[in-house]
C-alpha cells in the first residue's frame, strides 16, 4: 500500500491514477527537466524516421492518425509529434499523392498535466494543409488529448497510422504487492527500488514488467491501422539479471536510496514507511522485450536493439559539483516527486530530495563518469 500524506492510504493498483510526472513549469517539473530525453530521443531520430519509411501512405480521404503514448507536460512531446507529421508529409509529396489531414493524440495517465502541454501547443494554423505544413510556428494536425493507461485500450479498432512512445513503458501499471508484503518471500526490505534485490523481488518485477507489455502490446494490435507501425523506445539495460538495472539503478539505487535511509537514521520516519515505498520501474532487458512480442505475436519485429549512452545529467558546468547534485535531485524529483509527496507528504519530500542533492554533490565527478542510460529500441509493424 502507498499512503498519501500520512493517513489517507491508496492501494497501489491505483497507482495509475495518481501516477504522473511533476507538472507545472517549476524547477523539479518534469517540463524543466526533460532536456536529457530530448536528447536521447534526437539520437534516435534515424531510427524513428526509418520506422516511418515503412508506413504505409493512406487514402487522403482520411486524417493520418499520430499517437505519443506516455507524453507528459513538456514540449518534448510536442517536438516529436512535429517531425512524425512533417517527415510522413514530405513521403506524400515525394511520392506525388495528396497530402491528408492529420490528427495527433497526446496520451498519458488522467493526472498529467495536460493544461502545461496544451498551454505549449502552438495554434492551428494556416486554411489549407499545404499553409499549416509551410509554417514554423503553427501546428498542421489537429490535436486531442486522451487519458489513460497505456497497459489498456485507449483508441478505437483500427484507428491509429503510428504509435510513438518515449522513455514511458519502463513504468509499470503497479509496484507487484508481494514486493510490499512482510510475509512475502519477495519483500524488498530496506529498499526503495529493486536494483541490488533479492533474485525473488527482481524477478516479481519483471513479471510485471511482462504482464505489463503483453496487456501493452495486445491493446495497440487492436488500435493500429493495417500498414501503420509502432516505435517504441524505453529504459532498458544490457547485462542479463534483472536486479541489476544498469544507468536505472545508478539512478534510483544509489543516492536516492541513502537519502531514504538518512530520513529513517534520522528518525524522520520509520524503516517500515520507506519499505512501504518502492519506485514502480523496470528496465528490461534485449530478452525480456523479446520474449514478450514474441509471446504475444500479433507484430512483427522490424528492429529490436539496445542504444547504450547518454546521461540523464544535463548541466551548464560540469565542473559545478552543487549543479550537478542539483540536477540529479531534479530529475530524480521530476519524475518519481509525485509518488514521493504522496507518500511522506511535501515537507520530507523537501527533505528528501535535499538529502539527494547533497550527497549527489559529494559525488559529483564520478556520476557525471558513471551515469548513462540504455534505451531498448523497437519498431514494430502488423505482419
Ligand atoms: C519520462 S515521461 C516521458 C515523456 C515524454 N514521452 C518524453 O519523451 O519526454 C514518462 C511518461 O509516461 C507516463 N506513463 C507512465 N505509466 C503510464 C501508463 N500506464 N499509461 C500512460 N502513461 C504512462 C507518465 O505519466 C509520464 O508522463
Amino acid at each position: 500500500m502507498a499512503t498519501i500524506g500520512d493517513d489517507v492510504v491508496v492501494s497501489n493498483r491505483k497507482l495509475e491514477r495518481m501516477f504522473s510526472m511533476k507538472g507545472g513549469k517549476g524547477e523539479a517539473s518534469y517540463a524543466n527537466n526533460s532536456q536529457a530525453q530530448a536528447r536521447h530521443a534526437l539520437s534516435m531520430l534515424h531510427l524513428l524516421k526509418e520506422t516511418l519509411d515503412g508506413v504505409r501512405l493512406s487514402s487522403p480521404e482520411f486524417p493520418f492518425t499520430v499517437a505519443d503514448l506516455g507524453c507528459s507536460s513538456g514540449s518534448n512531446t510536442i517536438y516529436m509529434v512535429d517531425v512524425i507529421i512533417k517527415h510522413m508529409s514530405k513521403r506524400y509529396e515525394a511520392e506525388g499523392f495528396e497530402t491528408p489531414e492529420f490528427s495527433a493524440f497526446f496520451s498519458d495517465l488522467p493526472s498529467n498535466d495536460f493544461n502545461t502541454l496544451f498551454q505549449l501547443l502552438p495554434s492551428y494554423g494556416g486554411d489549407s494543409m499545404e499553409e499549416c505544413l509551410a509554417s514554423d510556428s503553427h501546428r498542421s494536425y489537429f490535436a486531442a488529448g486522451v487519458p489513460g493507461s497505456f497497459y489498456k485500450r485507449l483508441f478505437p479498432a483500427k484507428s491509429i497510422d503510428v504509435f510513438y512512445s518515449a522513455f514511458s513503458l519502463h513504468w509499470l501499471s503497479q509496484v507487484p504487492d508481494v514486493v510490499l508484503d512482510k510475509k512475502s518471500t519477495a519483500y524488498n526490505e530496506g529498499r526503495i527500488f529493486i536494483h541490488g534485490a533479492n533474485e525473488i523481488t527482481a524477478n516479481t518485477y519483471k513479471k510485471q514488467f511482462q504482464a505489463d507489455l503483453g496487456g501493452f502490446l495486445r491493446s495497440r494490435s487492436k488500435e493500429i491501422r493495417s500498414g501503420g507501425s509502432m516505435f517504441l523506445v524505453c529504459l532498458g539495460r544490457t547485462g542479463t539479471d534483472p536486479a541489476d538495472q544498469g544507468g536505472a539503478g545508478l539512478l534510483f539505487g544509489t543516492h536516492f536510496q541513502d537519502a531514504w535511509d538518512d530520513l529513517v537514521q534520522e528518525g524522520l520516519i520509520a524503516s517500515e514507511k520507506r519499505d512501504s515505498f518502492n519506485i514502480p520501474v523496470y528496465a528490461p532487458s534485449l530478452e525480456d522485450f523479446k520474449e514478450v512480442v514474441e509471446a504475444d505475436g500479433s507484430f512483427v519485429v522490424n528492429k529490436l536493439e539496445v542504444v547504450s549512452g547518454g546521461s540523464p545529467l544535463v548541466v551548464s558546468h560540469p565542473d559545478d559539483a552543487a549543479e550537478i547534485g542539483r540536477a540529479l535531485a531534479n530529475s530524480c524529483r521530476s519524475v518519481s516527486g509525485v509518488l514521493v509527496d504522496a507518500h511522506i507528504g511535501d515537507q520530507l519530500s523537501d527533505e528528501l530530495f535535499s538529502r539527494v542533492a547533497s550527497r549527489a554533490t559529494s559525488q559529483a565527478k564520478e556520476l557525471l563518469e558513471q551515469l548513462q542510460f540504455s534505451h531498448i529500441v523497437a519498431s514494430l509493424s502488423l505482419p
